[in-house]
């Protein structure tokens, strides 16, 4: 059995989104970025833990100059579905203020955690802020949110692997697979 097979064993009910797949749109979505911003010289943030994979691959498809610097918010703690309560965890090490701002989020499903982050830069004054989310969930009853460029529209189902975790596990999948439910534990 490969390794990756032995995983898919243990909470990987089905892959979504292949390695491949990943890259590819990766490399477009850094292309267009890289038509996006010029000379500029985005400030990238990355939002903690979840955009770790997609951020340090999305950064190596732009050829232009970027900075990068990170956030760290809670969501979620062992549970799969969204409190709403966002706590920052981590600040920025940067003065954003007359910035161009590159939020960079691993997934928007209610949409509130983003929409609290982007007020909260927002009244620190950079010259622009655009999001870009590897992953967006269809969901009805989500809240408007910004976001300028999305990898890919999945299904509203628990989603693990490529930065995005289940009670912090499954983030060093190189794919994005559906979380098997027999895998979901109880609450602690
Ligand atoms: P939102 O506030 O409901 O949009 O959720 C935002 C955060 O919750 C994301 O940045 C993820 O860290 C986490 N999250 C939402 N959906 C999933 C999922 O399907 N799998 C893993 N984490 C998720
Ligand atoms: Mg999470």
């Amino acid at each position: 059995m490969s390794w990756q097979t032995e995983r898919r064993a243990n909470g990987v009910s089905r892959i979504l989104i292949t390695e491949q797949e990943l890259q590819r749109r990766i490399y477009e979505l850094g292309k267009e970025l890289d038509g996006v911003y010029g000379s500029e010289a985005p400030l990238m943030v990355g939002v903690l833990n979840g955009a770790v994979a997609f951020m340090t691959d999305l950064m190596r498809a732009m050829t232009i100059p970027v900075e990068i610097d990170f956030m760290a918010v809670s969501s979620y703690g062992t549970s799969t579905v969204s409190s709403g309560v966002v706590r920052i965890i981590k600040d920025l090490n940067n003065d954003i203020e007359g910035r161009h701002l590159l939020v960079v989020e691993d997934i928007i499903d209610s949409g509130l955690t983003l929409k609290y982050l982007l007020e909260l830069l927002q009244q620190r004054k950079p010259a622009s802020i655009r999001v870009v989310a590897l992953l967006k969930k269809v969901k009805p009853d989500a809240i408007e949110v910004q976001a300028d460029l999305v990898g890919f529209t999945i299904p509203d189902e628990f989603v693990i692997g490529y930065g995005l975790d289940y009670a912090e596990r499954y983030r060093n999948l190189p794919y994005v697979a559906v979380l098997d439910p027999s895998a979901i534990r109880p609450e602690e």
